[in-house]
């Protein structure tokens, strides 16, 4: 059957935002549960600019359960759910463990047990390439074991796919995938929506794209020492646009199975990519000499990680399409709009 009612978590934020367009765009009717943490009210605006479409939306804090059963008894037709909300920032993690395990654990278990009164029965997880760690073997398949991961964050990703396994097998008809992300880079064509970190950016691209507007006066390359080709780490980059049209076949995937899903499957592009390939590709895109820094490396860093992504090809029919100078451009066109016109 069909879904058309979804329920977007963190919808407001980078990822979900995205997501909310492709699904207006694809026909589905959403609404949003944000508590605005790390975004803000005005992204519906650009929602409704990009799409002429306005989601719902109910600003929320899932760490209230009072408020999620309140919220589940008020509004009962969802045919499903994608859960976005998290806080994300893995060094902060470290230092505010507690924080991250309240915010990301408790939230999900409030989310499951508030929508478990209205049987919605798929439900869509942020997870990332977070859970491997520091694997000993690239590109990982998704039957790469659980590495460990020196982060409280990557330690809530692991223990709400646990948690969403436990709660699957409990239940005869209780649909779960959950998504492992790789770098997501990038931003929707338009410039109207793309990637606005809080602060000093932790994350390659936006410290990228803040250092050529003026804003940072370098940027710092962590490491040039690993034993890669150029020296720099490797990561598995992917536009925004295909992760968030990754979600929409996954809500598609469930209309279509008649059995139970419970399902993890890697969402990149399945090639490796350096620090310095993404500092070229912005230079060939903007016309811009990037002022940068060879630094000590970060610790935590893992030397290389990238997604063997066949599993989603052939259980969702995604595939990345967008090249790296897609992403580049279209996060540097965000960052020049955004500065000159909000
Ligand atoms: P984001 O911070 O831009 O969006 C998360 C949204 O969730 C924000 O709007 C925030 O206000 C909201 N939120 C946080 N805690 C909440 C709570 N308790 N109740 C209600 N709303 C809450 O982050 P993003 O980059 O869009 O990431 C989305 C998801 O993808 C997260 O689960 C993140 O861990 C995961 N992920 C992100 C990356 C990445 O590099 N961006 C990589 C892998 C996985
Ligand atoms: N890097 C720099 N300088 C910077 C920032 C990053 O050289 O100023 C390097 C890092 O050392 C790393 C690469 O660029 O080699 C990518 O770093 P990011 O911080 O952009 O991304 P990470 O791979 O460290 O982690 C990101 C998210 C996590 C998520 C993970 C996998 O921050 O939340 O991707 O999806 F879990």
């Amino acid at each position: 059957m069909a879904l058309k009612n979804i329920l977007v978590t963190g919808g407001t934020g980078y990822i979900g935002s995205h997501t909310v367009v492709e699904l207006l765009g694809s026909g589905y009717n959403v609404h949003i549960i944000d508590n605005l943490s790390n975004s803000d009210r005005s992204m519906l605006e650009r929602i409704h600019q990009i799409t002429n479409k306005i989601p719902y939306f109910t600003q929320l804090d899932l760490r209230n359960k009072i408020d999620v059963f309140k919220f589940f008894e008020k509004h009962t037709k969802f045919d499903g759910i994608i859960h976005f909300a998290a806080l994300k920032s893995v060094g902060e993690s470290v230092f505010q463990p507690l924080k991250y395990y309240e915010n990301n654990v408790v939230g999900l278990l409030n989310l499951l047990e508030g929508s478990s009164q209205n049987n919605i029965n798929n439900f869509v997880f942020s997870s990332s390439c977070t859970v491997y760690g520091s694997p000993d073997l690239v590109p990982v398949t998704e039957h790469t074991k659980f590495g460990h991961t020196p982060s409280p964050y990557g330690a809530t990703k692991q223990m709400c796919e646990r948690i969403l396994d436990d709660y699957s097998y409990s239940s005869s008809d209780y649909n779960t995938i959950s998504l492992r992300y790789f770098n997501p880079l990038g931003a929707h064509d338009s410039g109207i929506i793309g990637e606005l970190p809080s602060g000093i950016p932790n994350n390659l691209m936006p410290y990228i794209t803040q250092t050529a507007i003026g804003i940072r006066p370098y940027l710092a390359v962590f490491g040039n020492d690993y034993s890669t080709p150029d020296g720099t780490a490797i990561r598995d980059y992917i536009h925004v646009m295909d992760l968030a049209k990754a979600h929409v076949k996954a809500v598609e995937y469930f209309a279509l199975q008649t059995g139970k899903v419970n399902e993890k499957i890697n969402i990149g592009t399945g090639k490796g990519k350096s620090v310095f390939d993404i500092i070229h590709s912005f230079e060939k895109v903007s016309g811009i000499k990037l002022n940068y820094k060879i630094e000590g490396r970060r610790e935590g860093d893992v030397e290389s990680i990238y997604a063997n992504a066949t599993k989603a090809e052939n259980l969702l029919n995604w595939k990345a399409e967008l090249s790296l100078d897609d992403m580049t451009r279209s996060a540097w066109n965000w960052e020049q709009k955004y500065r000159k016109e909000g």
